[in-house]
């Protein structure tokens, strides 16, 4: 495909009124320059969870904001800087609806996903008082405990991690009993562990920690992207996700808070944008979401986010559930047959698993699988994926992981496949 032909001076969009539905795998593919500059044979990616790769949509969209709608927003008294507003705040209300928050105003532009929790962990500190508990669980990213460790040293609080089970799901019933017991007075979750692909039965869980008063955030990094979410059902206070792992660029993220969570959190950061006055005296706050926003906001990048929401809604939601449960269950054949293999999480008959599969094979290293991986032309993630914790509880301090997008397909398992067999070959 010719970008070129695709700029245009107004429009940021690659085309804004096809929504014609694309199909995951090969289809969807064929939409991202990176498979398609591959070819036909071409390698395969299996490291989605890490990031995604970007469609025509993305890569179109921040060129022509950044090439014809170059202005700062929120600030100019001209038709240029106007644009860029607005195609900012049209972004706004793109993530809103696809995350079915009530307002846009729900939604405030971060960094990413660890921005948007050490956001919280920062901001609500003046709710928290020394002995206060919060609760974390072993399946999360050190996103989602780094920035609490830290707050819980500021202010001399608790922190407690409902267990996992053997099989990589999270123990419902300790989670249950370190609700009632402890009454934490923040819970943080996540929705699709990263580490091993496990789904958390997070509504029951919100509801539960919701209903004993404690402060709920969902780490939605993974599970935006591959299950999708309806923030009014959660009903958690606080939702984050990344836009780079759902197709979009780096450097630009969403926290969604509930109006009145939202409300209680004091400024993050100090600056430009996020004040309604400014004198020698103080200041005073602008109102939400700009309150949090302050400094000129990545606006291409969130724009880009956009355009990345309008491509994956073109794919079918249950469509792309089908596709990615079926990768797993062909992955998990393949490790079957490897002398050694074994498969960390839930596994894909489960229901309790998506878009990942974590395993070692015995005698090599994750490392050299990878290594060895990337020579075949098929490249995952080896270590402990930031979630050290997880593989600690389940006693392995390294798995090799394989994690699915809406581009990949039974070729790249093929790749995998060649790759495992080249590496049991030279491990024997
Ligand atoms: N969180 C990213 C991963 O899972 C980096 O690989």
């Amino acid at each position: 495909m010719n970008l070129g032909s695709q700029i245009h001076p107004i429009s940021h969009d690659l085309d804004p009124s096809d929504r014609t539905p694309i199909r995951p795998g090969s289809e969807a593919r064929a939409h991202f320059p990176y498979f398609r500059a591959l070819g036909a044979s071409g390698g395969g990616y299996l490291d989605s969870a890490a990031t995604s790769q970007k469609p025509d949509h993305v890569l179109v969209a921040l060129y022509n904001v950044l090439a014809f709608s170059n202005a700062n927003v929120h600030r100019g008294a001209y038709e240029l800087s106007a644009r860029a507003t607005d195609y900012y705040n049209q972004a706004r209300g793109k993530v809103a609806r696809f995350i079915n928050a009530d307002s846009p105003n729900n939604v405030v532009f971060v960094r990413g996903a660890t921005e948007g929790i050490n956001l919280v962990a920062y901001a609500l500190e003046h709710t928290l008082k020394p002995g206060d508990t919060i609760l974390l669980t072993l399946l999360e990213h050190h996103s989602n405990i780094v920035p609490w460790q830290m707050l819980a040293q500021r202010k001399g609080l608790k922190i407690l991690f409902a267990d996992i089970t053997e099989d990589g799901r999270l123990d419902i019933d300790d989670f249950k009993k370190k609700v009632l017991e402890a009454k934490p007075k923040v819970v943080a979750c996540t929705q699709l562990a990263n580490s091993l692909g496990t789904i958390t039965p997070i509504e029951d869980l919100v509801s539960l920690a919701k209903r004993s008063g404690a402060v709920v955030l969902v780490d939605g990094s993974q599970g935006a992207c591959h299950l999708g979410i309806d923030v009014e059902k959660l009903g958690a206070d606080f939702y984050v996700f990344s836009s780079h792992k759902i197709y979009g660029p780096t450097g630009v993220g969403v926290l969604y808070g509930t109006a009145e969570a939202l409300s209680t959190l004091k400024p993050f950061q100090g600056g430009g944008d996020m004040i309604s006055y400014v004198s020698v005296e103080g200041s005073g706050w602008a109102e939400i979401p700009q309150r949090f926003e302050a400094g000129t906001p990545s606006f291409p990048e969130a724009i880009a986010l956009g355009a990345a929401i309008d491509f994956i809604s073109r794919v079918d939601r249950k469509a792309l559930q089908a596709h990615e449960h079926a990768l797993m269950l062909e992955a998990e054949e393949i490790l079957k047959g490897v002398p050694g293999a074994k498969v960390f999480g839930p596994g894909a008959q489960s229901g309790y698993q998506s878009a990942v599969v974590s395993f070692t094979v015995q005698g090599i290293h994750p490392h050299d699988l990878a290594t060895i991986a990337d020579e075949v032309g098929v490249q995952l993630r080896a270590g402990n994926h930031c979630a050290m914790p997880t593989l600690r509880r389940l006693g392995v301090p390294a798995t090799a992981r394989l994690s699915f997008g809406v581009y990949s397909t039974s070729q790249d398992l093929a790749k995998l496949s060649e790759a495992l067999g080249r590496a049991s070959a030279l491990f024997k």
